[in-house]
């Protein structure tokens, strides 16, 4: 049934509608298992899933997360392990995070710059072990910098060029160790075109972009502040580059501009409270169109399940459909192997 026809007058389409109405029994569907299943209008699958990981420099290292409970950060060597589990269930790419040593980070982040960094040496640790899984890395410079912020820091104020220069540049130095996919998070002004012209310049033309193109100042962030070690460093807020909670049409026209830019794949962050704004980026756009079930998100579930207060899987399970029904494409999720075991083994 179309939206048109549900909201038209139902007495126009059926005349005998009190009568109709009366004997519509919706629970009908719903009776038995096989019915549910064949009626079902959205499915979540193990090709829905992007995996995010977090890279740390050395050898055989693992970190655990306190914020994080389940997730650690790794070594690249063992981010290559996990990547190529992460293919052996069916994961089509990881994305990576990186906490980069306290002492390589300054002002404008430059160790992003360094082609030997941990980023570019897990994203090539990875496509040596496993050539067949996505590899999607993040353009944006706070876990280089010594301010936690996204881009260059100048008298108290995020400079943009300066910082879109910069992230063009790291994008390459990505391209250049193996990474099939651009994420800039950073949500700099004009940093979808800049990524594309370098990326064009330097060779690249088959790598894509997926911009976080609507991504809001949330809340939800904390864990994850955690994990790549900027609730250390993070001076004051991101109010003056995220999006506003309160806004919609903003996120719009923020993914107009990256679709203008050439984005080849636009993202909303976090992901379970901006569902509206996956539909209408969705339907807007018709591009491929992701979400980030976020740390905040994932620690909520975990914490919650861990006090017995929901039921964990359930939840989890529930969580990532809701995505699906909003028009998602792709979630990328800190659940990501969880699930696809779950969905493997049913
Ligand atoms: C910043 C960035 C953030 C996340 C990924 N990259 C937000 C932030 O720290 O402001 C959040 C991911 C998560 O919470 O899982 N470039």
């Amino acid at each position: 049934m179309t939206a048109a026809s549900i909201t038209a007058p139902l007495s126009t389409l059926r005349p005998d509608v009190d009568r109709i109405t009366g004997r519509r029994r919706l629970r009908r569907n719903r009776r038995t298992d096989w019915s549910r299943r064949l009626v079902r209008e959205n499915t979540l699958t193990v090709d829905d899933l992007i995996w995010p990981i977090f890279v740390i420099d050395g050898e055989n290292r693992r970190e655990p997360i306190a914020a994080m409970p389940g997730i650690e950060r790794v070594s690249a060597d063992l981010a290559a392990e996990e990547a190529k589990r992460g293919a052996d269930l069916g994961i089509p790419a990881v994305a990576l995070f990186p906490n980069v040593e306290m002492a390589l980070r300054d002002q404008t982040g430059s160790e992003i710059l360094n082609p030997d960094n941990v980023m570019c040496r897990a994203t090539q640790a990875i496509k040596e072990a496993t050539p067949e899984i996505g590899v999607i890395t993040d353009a944006a410079l706070d876990p280089f910098t010594d301010h936690g912020h996204d881009g260059i820091l100048r008298d108290g104020i995020i400079v943009n060029d300066e910082s879109v220069a910069q992230i063009a540049k790291a994008a390459v130095l990505q391209a250049k160790a193996g990474a099939d996919i651009i994420a800039p998070s950073d949500m700099m002004d004009g940093r979808v075109g800049a990524i594309r012209e370098a990326l064009d310049a330097a060779g690249h033309s088959d790598i894509a972009i997926m911009s976080y193109t609507a991504k809001y100042a949330s809340a939800f962030y904390g864990p994850y502040r955690e994990a790549i070690g900027t609730d250390a460093t993070l001076k004051g807020d991101k109010l003056t580059y995220y999006v506003d909670p309160a806004n919609s049409d903003d996120a719009l026209r923020e993914a107009e501009t990256d679709v203008a830019e050439g984005a080849d794949m636009l993202m909303v962050k976090p992901g379970l409270p901006y569902l509206d704004i996956v539909r209408q980026v969705k339907d807007t756009f018709a591009l491929p169109t992701f979400v980030y079930q976020v740390s905040g998100e994932y620690s909520m579930i975990e914490a919650a399940a861990a006090n017995g207060w929901i039921d964990g899987e359930r939840a989890m399970m529930e969580s990532l459909l809701a995505f699906k029904r909003a028009g998602a494409d792709g979630i990328l999720t800190y659940f990501a192997p969880r699930v696809a075991e779950k969905l493997n083994a049913a």
